[in-house]
């Protein structure tokens, strides 16, 4: 998936659509590319990597148009090179895409048996010569583009701008989203309000099937069938501001430190501080009577969901299923009318996770979504909202806007637990109390951040690493293993504890660490039993936990305690050290901690 962005401004645009894009580069960083029509000529200029590599090339040449669009990518169809970058075009048309056309080799057979030459690997390509040939036969272009959008399959936002047309640009939206940003004098396409944000907050959100016709002064919004149709304005709150990296080497780094305070932010809106007790605004669910919870998600989010799966089972003894999005959307699991399906999503934009929201809500279950970003399309498609107030998270590893899922998510399984008898009031209160204290460990975790200097290099140049815990520790083992998989590309797995035994077990040797987050509960007996087995096979153990005589005793390679907590708040403080752990050895490692190779912050593809 990529971000897209259209200009049809009063000055030379080029500098204003690389601002933009630097707030896309989130949705894909491998290729940036910029077009704009000057007096009635397209002209493109584009650069494999960075967009600071296509900055460079704007410096050398700038281009001049007052009308123009942007691209910032990750691949899909073809090898993120130049020839690959868009804006893709010929000298009518130069369109920009994000989303995959399912159907494009199709097309392209067809477009080249007729003599079409194309320059790409990429799907994109035939929306172009599609809407060439169309112009070609006399069509006008908001003739042709509607033509090719009937012939396009698959999950698609598009922004067009036209050789011979200086005041005309044209968005489509299916799947992929794209907003539109009303000024003064002057329009604008993104595909969300922040790309938008520094030159209006008058946004409206094109629906899927909508397609848009733009000029400097008017915004006609047609459905698939050609009518013209009403889409509300808003005022957006994206910030127009760029958010810095402050004192901190990466934004990974400042987001990680940031943990106290926006965990805090979070139950400031979640919790009535002056009882110690849940409160959370605008969502009326009856626990009591609720069959099931339905949990979805993607990636680190989806480990939130499995935390939260352990706190809704244990604390409130209702039944939680719960799968990855690109699974549950095609699983055709059937649903008992009336349950509550509950996604989780920093983006609110992810594909896989919104295709399965849509499948429950078929389902006839009701919706809620637990998203940082409050204008995302999954909030808005969301019967319930539960923001976390984590703030905009720009490393590409997510790691503050998991630990304020999981502060969201604790909160709904108090309310649940209380809601259905199985947490008394006192407990609530206790509960509360520790989620309140959290910020507090975090804190004294950080202060001791020097330590994971140290440990890091043992895990740094490994091949392998194993990360193993029991109990609601699990999803934090698989977090951790995700975490350092993503930033320091060391293979890495988590295991529940028990099943080392049934196969990873055949991996361990001296050159196998093996990270075991073990907090003092009641399941620790149990790890210490795995943690031995590990030992006795040569395995390097690496321990986290909140037992300073289990670090003292146990022959550990190296050990982290976290200051002594709550079982139940265990998954939140745990998080932060193997956060730190990967942050790390990344760094030591010297990769692109914040923007790491393949992968991208928001994936809005299958
Ligand atoms: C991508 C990101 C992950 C994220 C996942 C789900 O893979 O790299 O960090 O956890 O998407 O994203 P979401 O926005 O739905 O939480």
């Amino acid at each position: 998936m990529c971000g897209i962005v259209g200009i049809l401004g009063t000055q030379p645009v080029a500098d204003d659509l690389v601002d933009a894009l630097k707030r896309l580069e989130y949705r894909g960083y491998d290729s940036a590319g910029i077009s704009t029509v000057e007096n009635g000529v397209l002209g493109r200029l584009r650069a494999k990597g960075k967009l600071k590599n296509l900055q460079k090339r704007l410096n050398e040449a700038p281009l001049q148009g007052h009308a123009g669009i942007g691209h910032t990518r990750w691949a899909t169809h073809g090898a993120p090179n130049e020839s690959n970058a868009h804006p893709h075009m010929t000298d009518k048309v130069a369109v920009v895409h994000n989303g995959i056309i399912e159907n494009f080799k199709a097309l392209r057979d067809k477009l080249e048996s007729e003599g079409a030459h194309f320059e790409s690997d990429t799907d994109t390509e035939v929306i172009v010569h599609l809407i060439s040939e169309e112009l070609a036969s006399g069509r006008a272009p908001e003739q042709a583009v509607h033509g090719v959008l009937a012939q396009l399959e698959g999950a698609f936002a598009i922004a067009v701008i036209f050789g011979g047309h200086d005041d005309l640009m044209i968005g489509a939206r299916r799947g992929s989203p794209l907003a539109i940003g009303y000024g003064e004098d002057q329009m604008y396409l993104g595909s969300d309000a922040i790309a938008l944000a520094p030159f209006t907050d008058r946004v409206s959100y094109m629906e899927d099937g909508d397609w848009v016709i733009l000029t400097r002064s008017s915004a006609t919004i047609l459905d698939e069938g050609g009518q013209e149709v009403e889409r509300k304005i808003t005022k957006s709150f994206a910030s127009a501001m760029l958010v810095d990296k402050g004192n901190h080497r990466h934004f990974m780094a400042k987001e990680i430190h940031q943990q106290p305070e926006v965990i805090a932010h979070t139950l400031g809106y979640y919790v009535d501080l002056t009882k110690n007790i849940v409160k959370i605004p605008d969502f009326d669910i009856d626990f009591k009577t609720l069959p099931r919870i339905t949990i979805s998600a993607c990636g680190t989010a989806y480990y939130a969901g499995l935390v939260a799966k352990y706190w809704f089972e244990r604390y409130a003894r209702l039944p939680v299923e719960i799968d990855v999005a690109s699974e549950m959307r095609y699983r055709e699991a059937p649903m008992e009318p009336g349950g509550l399906a509950l996604f989780i999503s920093q983006s609110g934009e992810t594909a896989d996770t919104l295709a399965t929201l849509r499948y429950c809500r078929e389902q006839k279950q009701h919706v809620a979504a637990v998203v940082n970003v409050k204008e995302s399309t999954i909030a808005r498609e969301s019967d319930a909202v539960l923001p976390t107030l984590a703030g905009p998270e720009i490393g590409v590893a997510s790691t503050k806007a998991f630990t304020c899922q999981l502060t969201v998510l604790a909160c709904l399984a108090i309310k649940a637990g209380r809601e259905r008898g199985h947490i008394s009031k006192d407990e609530e209160v206790e509960l509360v109390t520790q989620l309140v204290e959290l910020p507090r460990h975090i804190s004294s975790v950080l202060k001791n951040e020097h330590l994971f200097e140290k440990i890091a290099h043992g895990l740094a140049h490994k091949r392998d690493v194993l990360y193993l815990g029991r109990g609601s520790s699990y999803p934090i083992a698989l977090e951790g293993a995700l975490k350092l998989k993503e930033i320091s590309y060391i293979h890495a797995e988590g295991y529940a504890a028990g099943e080392l035994k049934h196969g990873p077990i055949a991996l361990i040797d001296e050159d196998v660490p093996v990270v075991v987050v073990a907090p003092k509960d009641d399941l620790f007996e149990k790890t210490v039993s795995n943690m031995q087995e590990v030992a006795a096979r040569g395995g390097q153990i690496i321990l986290l936990t909140d037992d300073q005589e289990a670090a003292e005793n146990f022959n550990a390679a190296s050990s982290f305690v976290v200051p002594k907590a709550h079982s139940f708040t265990n998954p939140l403080l745990f998080a932060v050290p193997v956060q730190l752990l990967a942050y790390h050895t990344a760094v030591f490692m010297g990769t692109d901690v914040d923007q790491p190779r393949n992968l991208a912050k928001s994936v809005t593809v299958e």
